[in-house]
């Protein structure tokens, strides 16, 4: 890459940002960054990385002397004239996106015609918008504002930032930060939708519900291969082998976590409530991922009579392997109502413990698996990192007081299991 390269700002180095930052460092870009975590900026100044994200240290450490880390949007704005905003929108009490991080960046914006800002947070179709009629009324009007939505997965984010399955531009401007940011974008070779900034944020929100929906559907699918003995990896294989609807994504289990899909999914319900719409779908999309998360629950009391007492040991706290996010995470939900319950719950996780125990200040976390799985009359794999895949069964079995393994990720190896005289039930697996 040459030093010519559009140099960028990112406001909110969380997962997205600092994805995005090093991303565009990694391709020849000085990439200005933003937080208003004292905490954070320190740390990333140091070289330090405040997430677990696999690649992410060693891009950071490979790209120091680009990557400028400040609380002040100063050095940003004058160094960049696109600001990138990857600020969280977590969802409020009522369901919606709370816009409160991203209003208060778009209030610290200066007038100017040079500038524009490029909207990578996830926020309600109509924020760009109602954001470029604020600008006019505080006379800010010559901002150009981009929308330009992230997909990335946490655990491979990276990669997803590398090849992205596309880039999404909107704008409703003249066009030159659309260009500028399309530009930045076009080394990665990925397919581009140049479109409005409304119908980029609704991209977004529709990618996510409909991923939710096909999770949703295939858990509904396993429900009912329990209740007739079929088996959902042999059906979802098979369903997966139409092209018109594709492998991925079909993968059931105990739920889908983490800060997006539910967030995403109720905001584009109320969305669609606000504009006089009921979303039935997505109601019955929500209540079907909720529920799965506490089907461990009838899995275990069917083998005992009562769980008060009983010791269950939880494989992995995070709502995905390789990643420490505990956001939204199924682990919350099973290890409350196994509490609930009066069961002693102990977890390990290899990356998210100290996460989990800033939600959960109360869960039982051991050091080690050995240390989850000592003693417990059930386990429960809620997380498939690898190295729980990898397990000696033969020694699990020795070490457990109970023989009850649910596998709430259909992802160990349910013969091996069954072959050191473990009691294995999956997810209809029938
Ligand atoms: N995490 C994902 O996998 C993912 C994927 C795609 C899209 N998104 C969307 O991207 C956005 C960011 O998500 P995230 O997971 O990176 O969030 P995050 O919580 O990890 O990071 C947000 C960062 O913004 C900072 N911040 C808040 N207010 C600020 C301000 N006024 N100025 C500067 N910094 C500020 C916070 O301190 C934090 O470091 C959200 O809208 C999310 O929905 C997330």
């Amino acid at each position: 890459m040459t030093a010519a390269r559009e140099p960028i700002g990112v406001i909110g180095t969380g997962y997205v940002g600092l994805v995005t930052a090093v991303g565009f460092a990694e391709l020849g870009s000085e990439v200005y960054c933003v937080d208003i975590d004292h905490a954070k900026i320190e740390l990333l100044s140091r070289g330090e990385v405040p997430i677990y994200e696999p690649g992410l240290a060693e891009l950071i450490a490979r790209n120091g002397e680009r990557l400028h880390f400040s609380t002040s949007l100063d050095e940003a704005v004058a160094g960049a004239r696109l600001l990138f905003v990857s600020v969280g929108t977590p969802p409020t009490y009522a369901g919606d996106a709370d816009l409160s991080a991203v209003l208060a960046v778009v209030e610290a914006m200066p007038a100017s015609a040079e500038h524009a800002l490029v909207m990578k947070s996830t926020v309600p179709c109509g924020t760009g918008r109602s954001i470029v009629r604020m600008l006019v009324e505080a006379g800010k009007g010559d901002l150009a504002y981009v929308s330009c939505p992230e997909f990335l997965k946490e655990g491979s984010a990276l990669a997803d930032f590398t090849h992205p399955d596309r880039v999404v531009v909107g704008d409703d401007g003249d066009g030159w930060a659309a260009d500028a940011v399309s530009e930045l974008y076009a080394p990665l070779g990925a397919p581009l939708v140049r479109t409005d900034v409304a119908s980029a944020e609704m991209i977004k929100l529709a990618s996510n519900a409909f991923l939710a929906t096909k999770i949703s559907f295939i858990n509904e699918i396993a429900n009912v291969c329990e209740e007739t003995g079929a088996n959902v990896l042999e059906v979802a294989r098979g369903v997966g082998l139409d092209q018109r609807i594709g492998p991925k994504f079909l993968s059931a289990g105990i739920g889908y976590g983490g800060s997006c899909f539910s967030k995403d999914v109720s905001a584009l319900k109320l969305l669609a409530a606000n504009s006089g719409y009921h979303f039935q779908l997505l109601s019955a999309v929500t209540e079907v991922n909720e529920l799965q998360k506490r089907r461990v629950l009838s899995k275990l009391t069917k083998r005992f009579d009562a769980l008060a007492g009983r010791r269950i040991g939880l494989l992995g706290l995070a709502f995905k392997p390789n990643t420490d996010d505990m956001r939204g995470a199924s682990s919350l939900v099973l290890a409350a109502r196994l509490s609930a319950e009066g069961a002693q719950v102990r977890a390990f996780d290899p990356i998210a413990t100290d996460e989990a125990r800033k939600i959960m200040p109360e869960l039982d976390c051991a050091d080690s698996v050995e240390g989850a799985i000592a003693g417990a009359d059930a386990i429960v794999l809620v997380t498939e990192w690898p190295q729980f895949l990898a397990l000696d069964w033969a020694a699990v079995a020795v070490a457990m007081s109970g023989n009850v393994v649910i596998d709430g990720r259909n992802a160990l190896d349910g013969r091996a299991v069954a072959a050191a005289g473990l009691d294995y039930e999956g997810i209809g697996i029938g």
